[in-house]
């Protein structure tokens, strides 16, 4: 499919002004603080470098990986670590960072991991929140925007690892997207 045939949920612009907002929000929450940003991949690239460039503060950033397995299109709840930190967060004020929060098994299977590595501060900012889906209790501290229970590509987001570069949010069912 070219990127013209997706059926746009949420437009770009209409991302970039939200994640705007964010910044906003997180630079005036953290400000004065040694902010240590920390995006899940691979979903939350496009959404941590955005973030980041639109913070008015000085903070640091890295990645970490977990890979899900099962299902294809929804998380398995059988988790494993597929890269690590690359620097430690002890004593750090780290906001976690990642596309989308489903069952929250992901969100809750990071922060449990990341609580023991001893940080002063943890909170998260998922792009997209669907509550209707959820398993597992997780604090979503900054939330782009609620969804449905649609199945949706675009802004990191992937069906079968291609359609990530999408600079929109689309809506489709799998079965529509052709490889
Ligand atoms: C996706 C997404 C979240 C997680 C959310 O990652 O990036 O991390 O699923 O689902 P959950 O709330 O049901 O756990 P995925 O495992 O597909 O890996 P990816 O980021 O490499 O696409």
């Amino acid at each position: 499919m070219a990127d013209g045939d997706f059926p746009v949920l949420i437009e770009e612009v209409s991302i970039q002004k939200r994640v705007e907002q964010l910044a906003e929000e997180i630079s005036r929450d953290y400000q004065g603080s040694d902010l240590h940003v920390l995006g899940v991949l691979r979903g939350a690239y496009q959404f941590t470098r955005d973030l980041s460039t639109k913070m008015g503060l000085p903070h640091t950033v890295d990645y970490i990986s977990v890979a899900s397995y099962g299902q294809e299109t929804t998380s398995s709840g059988t988790l494993q670590l597929r890269m690590d930190m690359s620097k430690p967060i002890e004593g750090k004020h780290v906001l976690l960072v990642d596309d989308i929060v489903d069952t929250g098994i992901t969100l809750n299977w990071l922060l449990d991991y990341l609580k023991s590595r001893r940080p002063q501060s943890i909170r998260t900012c998922c792009f997209l929140d669907k509550p209707s889906r959820r398993q597992v209790e997780v604090p979503t501290d900054y939330v782009g925007f609620p969804i449905e229970d649609v199945f949706v590509i675009g802004y990191g987001l992937d069906y079968q690892e291609k359609y990530r570069d999408l600079p929109f949010i689309s809506r489709v069912s799998p079965e529509e997207v052709l490889i």
